[in-house]
């Protein structure tokens, strides 16, 4: 039996057409294919590749730690130097009251973390989400998940969570003295990279601090650079009381945190103790991958993102409908999902991975590597004008 053959009978599947490319290697913007073809990856692997596949910085410190050590004991209970240095450096990072680090595996956990430690801050039961929004598949993650589409069939979900219309000033009243937490984006993700407006970030923000509700600001897909800043909500003048990271964090290895201030985090060592718990959250592999990303990140002038992004922004071309984002996580939207499907089709034939997003089919997801070149994006436009050309054309 074959590579396919054997993923498809013994591997999970969740959805009906999985892509199925057999992936040999992968190095800075592309993946390498089993058959001598190769990719230019527009996705990171969902924002995840920000300095590219294999950066020679983050392999440094994988091999690195391979000479020292992997899990030694659940989280928090040794002094690992991994952990120290990505926390202490990413704190630098960061507002003052964000000083504490929560390490995890995923985006997920680190929504889940986030909501146990908004409940212990206020002691409140309830929280506000957003349409559209995805902050992870647990089940209180997925609670928060902004489409009853994707919530069916789980049901009972947590109870207590009200879902809001992402930009409108109005909805902001129902946040109130019995909300715990509000949980939102920078730039709504899976409903295609949909920056709000200034204004209402800051009138959210506001809100909560009348109310006394906690902001916990999900930069998992935004945060590392992704928006041309560190993290998404620096942009609009605003210092959430929460941040959750994970994906680009590690550079390709699992890892995720919330971060909040110590006084915060300190509800997690009493009544009851060890509050929050994790046998693999902060995997000193993944740590010290996740500090190669920083040596990265550290070196990059994040100023330059925009105009490096720029010619995915302007480009024009009869079928497309609109562009939307925010530094390099960009959307195009065209008339329908068949053309999107064609499109990336096409594009998957000619050596380029693109997707569409999770709440919103009608639109191509382009989130490179940050550290594609002009050559390269060239190379994506050439490739994706062409699969356009090709699918008008189909079209009549
Ligand atoms: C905005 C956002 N939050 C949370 C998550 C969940 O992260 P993970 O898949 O690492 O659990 C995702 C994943 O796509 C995401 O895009």
């Amino acid at each position: 039996m074959n590579q396919r053959t054997l993923f498809l009978r013994h591997l999970a599947q969740t959805s009906p057409e999985p892509l199925l490319l057999e992936i040999e290697r992968a190095e800075g913007v592309y993946l390498y294919g089993s058959k001598g073809e190769r990719w230019l990856d527009l996705i990171s692997g969902i924002a995840v590749s920000s300095v590219g596949h294999r950066h020679p910085a983050v392999l440094k410190r994988i091999h690195e730690q391979t000479e020292r050590y992997f899990h030694t004991m659940v989280y928090g209970e040794l002094v690992l130097s991994p952990q120290v240095e990505l926390a202490s450096r990413l704190v630098q990072h960061l507002p003052a009251s964000l000083d504490a680090v929560y390490l995890c595996n995923s985006g997920t956990e680190a929504t889940e973390g986030a909501m146990k430690l908004a409940k212990r801050v206020t002691g409140r039961p309830n929280f506000i989400a957003f349409q559209n929004a995805y902050h992870g598949s647990s089940q209180g993650a997925l609670s928060l998940m902004g489409s009853d589409y994707f919530k069916s069939g789980y049901g009972p979900l947590l109870p207590g969570i009200r879902t809001l219309r992402y930009n409108h000033t109005l909805d902001l009243q129902h946040i109130n003295h019995q909300t715990a937490a509000v949980f939102v984006e920078p730039v709504q993700s899976e409903a295609g990279y949909r920056p709000p407006c200034h204004a209402w970030m800051q009138a959210l923000a506001a809100r909560c601090k009348e109310v006394g509700a906690l902001l916990v600001m999900d930069e998992v897909q935004t945060g590392f650079g992704r928006t041309g800043r560190w993290f998404g909500f620096e942009h609009y003048g605003i210092v959430p009381d929460i941040i959750t990271l994970a994906k680009g964090l590690g550079g390709g290895l699992p890892i995720g945190a919330f971060v909040s201030s110590r006084d915060n985090m300190m509800h997690f060592t009493h009544n009851p103790v060890l509050g929050h718990i994790t046998t693999f959250g902060g995997n000193p592999l993944s740590a010290a991958a996740a500090c190669g990303v920083l040596d990265v990140l550290e070196t990059m002038n994040l100023d330059h993102l925009e105009t490096l992004a720029a010619p995915f922004y302007h480009i024009q071309h009869p079928l497309l409908r609109g562009i939307s984002g925010k530094g390099m996580m960009i959307a195009w939207t065209f008339d329908s999902f068949d053309i999107v499907k064609q499109i990336i089709q096409h594009c998957l034939t000619h050596g380029l991975l693109t997707d569409w997003f999770l709440f919103n089919a009608n639109s191509l997801r382009i989130c490179p590597p940050l550290t594609i070149t002009p050559s390269e994006i060239q190379e994506a436009l050439n490739l994706l004008t062409q699969a356009m050309d090709a699918v008008m054309q189909f079209n009549g």
